[in-house]
């Protein structure tokens, strides 16, 4: 590797060590997933925290790749972690907490990968990027390509896919491509793209440089709970990537004996997109691919999960769960979050709310859980949008008035 040599690259699953970084990112002795490792004991508070250099990820830039130069930001991370004032915390006995990761500069917590993994393809001196996505993973994408000054190409299924995230990747000027069926077909097509074509560099999350950056949230969930660690944490789960990047953080801070625990991982999924839940459910060792997954959440519409072994190790290691919740369940929390708490997130991302009522029983009362709200609500529209059309529209001031007081 061409790291330092404070850093590793292996195989999650047979730990085989490489040289170099294949171009699908997948372990050329068996097919696993790769995960980049800092050695253990370099890493105390102080540096980790230290508050040098930019701001958002790049705060923790002891904890990431080196970078020779500056790194392509557009000011990724630092996001709120808001505690909950309104329905959310009346309703169940935890102390709730929000982290809104849609406040990203592309509004979702993509960008915190994506900082990483174009600054790795720049020093590569990568030609083109490439990236299957099922609409954030491709608006952050383009962004960031467009900072860099870099050509980006998105695979998108056709169909279900947010418009306004189509929209972003319009706008910054992405080569969009769109392939007949859902995310893991778009996905195997962009694998088997990467691994014909050397000039292409995949950017999905199974490019563990995007795993790097995505597992800042946890060093800032930490600090911003004034140094602790959370009961549990609760996310959704699509492609799986992120509830492993998150465990990867908290598992960090613990071994190198900054912090004594870590949160429980609770991982969520739309349950007519549920492989890992199933898996989990069953005690079984692998996954059965859903074929043809459905959800209004169509950011985790995902049927075969690439990173689900590291998510299920995440969730079995940390003594957590997967759950499951239904579309309704999903608007419902949707909603919550937005009239209660002032925070509008797209569907996947109020799959965690959705789920506070199922929390495993052992999880005690008072306990602290922070549930990650993924993605910004603007970019997915077109669920709410129906409650427009029954907006009534007036006509002078009396009927202004009578409208106004009858609210
Ligand atoms: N929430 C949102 C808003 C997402 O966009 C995604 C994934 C997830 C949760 C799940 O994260 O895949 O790491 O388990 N979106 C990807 C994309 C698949 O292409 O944008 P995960």
């Amino acid at each position: 590797m061409d790291l330092d040599r404070n850093w590793s690259l292996h195989c999650f699953d047979c730990g085989s060590e490489m040289k170099s970084e294949p171009p699908t990112f997948l372990c050329p002795k068996c097919g696993g997933t790769l995960e980049l490792s800092l050695r253990r004991g370099f890493l105390n508070r102080r540096t980790l925290f230290s508050r040098s250099g930019s701001p958002g990820i790049w705060r923790h830039k002891l904890a990431l790749p080196p970078v020779n130069g500056l790194p392509v930001s557009l000011g990724e991370g630092s996001t709120p972690l808001l505690r909950s004032t309104g329905a959310l915390s009346r309703s169940n006995r935890y102390e709730v907490y929000v982290k809104v990761e849609g406040q990203n500069p592309t509004g979702s917590f993509k960008d915190r990968g994506m900082t990483v993994a174009i600054t790795r393809a720049k020093q590569r001196r990568a030609e083109s990027l490439i990236c299957a996505s099922t609409g954030n993973t491709s608006a952050s994408l383009a962004a960031y390509a467009a900072k860099a000054g870099m050509r980006a190409v998105v695979v998108i299924p056709s169909g279900k896919v947010a418009s306004g995230k189509l929209v972003q990747a319009v706008a910054y000027g992405a080569k969009i491509v769109r392939v007949k069926g859902n995310f893991d077909k778009a996905l195997e097509s962009t694998i088997d793209a990467v691994s014909k074509d050397k000039s292409l560099y995949l950017m999905n999350s199974l490019n563990p440089f995007r795993i790097e950056g995505q597992k800042t949230a946890a060093y800032e969930i930490y600090e911003q709970l004034g140094h602790r660690v959370p009961d549990a944490v609760v996310m959704p789960v699509g492609n799986a990537g992120n509830i492993s990047a998150l465990w990867k953080g908290f598992e960090e801070m613990r071994v190198w004996g900054i912090t004594r625990t870590s949160p429980r991982m609770i991982g969520v999924q739309a349950a007519g997109a549920a492989p890992i839940y199933a898996a989990y459910l069953k005690g079984a060792q692998g996954i059965e691919p859903v074929e043809a997954p459905e959800t209004i959440a169509s950011a985790i519409r995902i049927g075969r999960p690439v990173s689900w072994k590291k998510a299920l190790r995440a969730m079995k290691d940390s003594g957590g769960a997967c759950l499951s919740v239904t579309d309704k369940e999903i608007i419902s929390a949707r909603s919550a979050l937005s009239s209660s708490e002032g925070i509008f997130v797209e569907a996947a991302s109020a799959a965690p709310v959705a789920a506070l009522g199922r929390l495993p029983e052992s999880l005690r009362k008072g306990s602290k859980v922070v549930c990650v709200a993924t993605g910004n609500g603007l970019k997915d529209q077109e669920s709410v949008r129906v409650a427009l059309d029954e907006v009534p529209l007036v006509d002078g001031d009396s009927d202004l008035h009578k409208s106004i007081s009858s609210a």
